[in-house]
C-alpha cells in the first residue's frame, strides 16, 4: 500500500483540485481520498471540457476510481447528497465509487446555525468549526449513525490493510498549511490540520507515504476576516481580476499578495515536500509581474527566469510551473 499526498502549502485555493484531477487519471493511482475539512473546500475541476465545482466528493469519481471521505473530514449529509446529484446529473457517476469512513463526523443544522453567526473569522459558514468542536467535545455524531449514508460506510483499516493491500492512494488535501488550526495565523485559520499528520491520522502508517506533492500559486491569496492585501498596490487588484480570485464555495473576493518566499520556505520544509507545483504562472506572465515578499518586503525579481530560480532555490526539489487551468 502506498500513498501520494497533494497538500496546499499556502492559504488554500492553490489549485489542488486541478492537480489531483490530472493525477487521478493515471493508472498508478487506484483510490482517491479526502482526509480533512468539509464542504468549506471548493475545488474547480475541468473534465472533458466541462467545468465542475466539487466540495466534498474526491476527484477519483471522474475516472471511476473508489473515492473516500476519510475520518478526518466532517460532512453535511444534505450538502453531500446535493453534490452527488449535481455531479450525476452532469454525467459523472458518484454513488458506485463513493465511500465514507464510519468515523467521519457529521455537520448538523445546529452547527450550521452557529457558524452562520460568525463575523470575526470570516468562515465559509458550512458548519465546519462547530462540527470539529463537537467531535473533540465527544458529543459529535459519526457518519455510521446516518441512515442515508449507510451504503457508503467503510472502515479504512479493512479497506487498505486487509482488502486492498496493494492500493496506491492519491490523498487530496483541503485548505493549506497556513490555514492549519495550529498555524501562527490562529484564529484566522480553519478547524482542521492541513499537514501530513492529518492524513496519517485517518488511519495510515507513515511507512506507506511515497510522495508529498505541494501546491502553490505564483502569488498568495487569502479569504477571511483579517487584512491581507495592501490597499494601495493596484497591481494586486489586477492579479485578482486576471486570476479570477473569487471563492468556489462562497463567491467571496480573495485578498491577494505577492508570493511570500519566507513563508513558502517554512511550509515546504515542514510539509516534507518532495515535488512542488506552482499554478497560475500564466497570470503573472500576462501582467509581467515578478514580485515576491521576502522578510515582509516587496522584492521585484524583474524576470520570469529569476522568479522561477528563486522558487527552485527555496523548494530544493523538482518544481513544475503551470500556465494553464486545465493541466499541470
Ligand atoms: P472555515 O474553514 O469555514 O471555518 O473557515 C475558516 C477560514 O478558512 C476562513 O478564512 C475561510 O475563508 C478559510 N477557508 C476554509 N476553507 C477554505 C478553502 O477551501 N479555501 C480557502 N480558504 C478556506
Ligand atoms: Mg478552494
Amino acid at each position: 500500500m502506498q500513498i501520494t499526498a497533494v497538500l496546499g502549502a499556502s492559504y488554500g485555493d492553490e489549485g489542488k483540485g486541478k492537480v489531483v484531477h490530472s493525477l487521478a487519471k493515471l493508472d498508478t493511482f487506484t483510490h482517491v481520498i479526502r482526509f480533512n475539512g468539509s464542504g468549506n473546500a471548493g475545488h474547480t475541476i475541468y473534465h472533458n471540457g466541462k467545468k465542475y465545482a466539487t466540495h466534498l466528493v474526491p476527484a477519483g469519481v471522474f475516472y471511476g476510481k473508489p473515492s473516500i471521505i476519510g475520518s478526518g473530514c466532517v460532512l453535511n449529509p444534505n450538502k453531500l447528497i446535493e453534490e452527488i446529484e449535481v455531479l450525476e446529473a452532469a454525467g459523472v457517476p458518484v454513488r458506485p465509487w463513493l465511500k465514507i469512513a464510519y468515523n467521519a463526523h457529521i455537520i448538523t443544522d445546529d452547527h450550521l446555525k452557529i457558524d452562520n453567526q460568525d463575523v470575526s473569522i470570516g468562515t465559509t459558514k458550512q458548519g465546519n468549526g462547530p462540527a470539529y468542536a463537537d467531535k473533540y467535545l465527544r458529543k459529535g455524531i459519526r457518519a455510521e449513525k446516518i441512515k442515508e449514508l449507510e451504503s457508503f460506510i467503510v472502515d479504512l483499516y479493512d479497506e487498505f490493510y486487509i482488502k486492498n493491500t496493494t492500493a496506491h492512494i492519491l490523498a487530496e488535501g483541503a485548505q493549506g498549511y497556513l490555514l492549519d488550526i495550529d498555524s501562527k495565523n490562529y484564529p484566522f485559520v480553519t478547524s482542521s490540520h492541513c499537514g501530513i499528520g492529518s492524513l496519517l491520522n485517518n488511519g495510515f502508517r507513515h511507512q506507506d507515504l511515497k510522495e508529498i506533492i505541494c501546491v502553490i500559486k505564483g502569488y498568495d491569496t487569502y479569504v477571511g476576516a483579517k487584512n491581507f492585501q495592501s490597499p494601495s498596490d493596484h497591481m494586486l487588484d489586477r492579479i485578482c481580476e486576471y486570476g479570477q480570485e473569487y471563492g468556489v464555495t462562497t463567491g467571496r473576493r480573495r485578498q491577494v499578495n505577492y508570493l511570500n518566499i519566507s513563508e513558502l520556505n517554512k511550509s515546504l520544509k515542514m510539509l516534507g515536500c518532495t515535488q512542488l507545483i506552482v499554478n497560475k504562472m500564466d497570470i503573472l506572465k500576462d501582467l509581467d509581474c515578478w514580485k515576491v515578499l521576502m522578510n515582509n518586503e516587496v522584492v521585484d525579481l524583474h524576470t520570469e527566469d529569476r522568479f522561477k530560480a528563486k522558487i527552485l532555490e527555496v523548494a530544493g526539489c523538482p518544481v513544475k510551473f503551470s500556465y494553464s487551468p486545465y493541466d499541470i
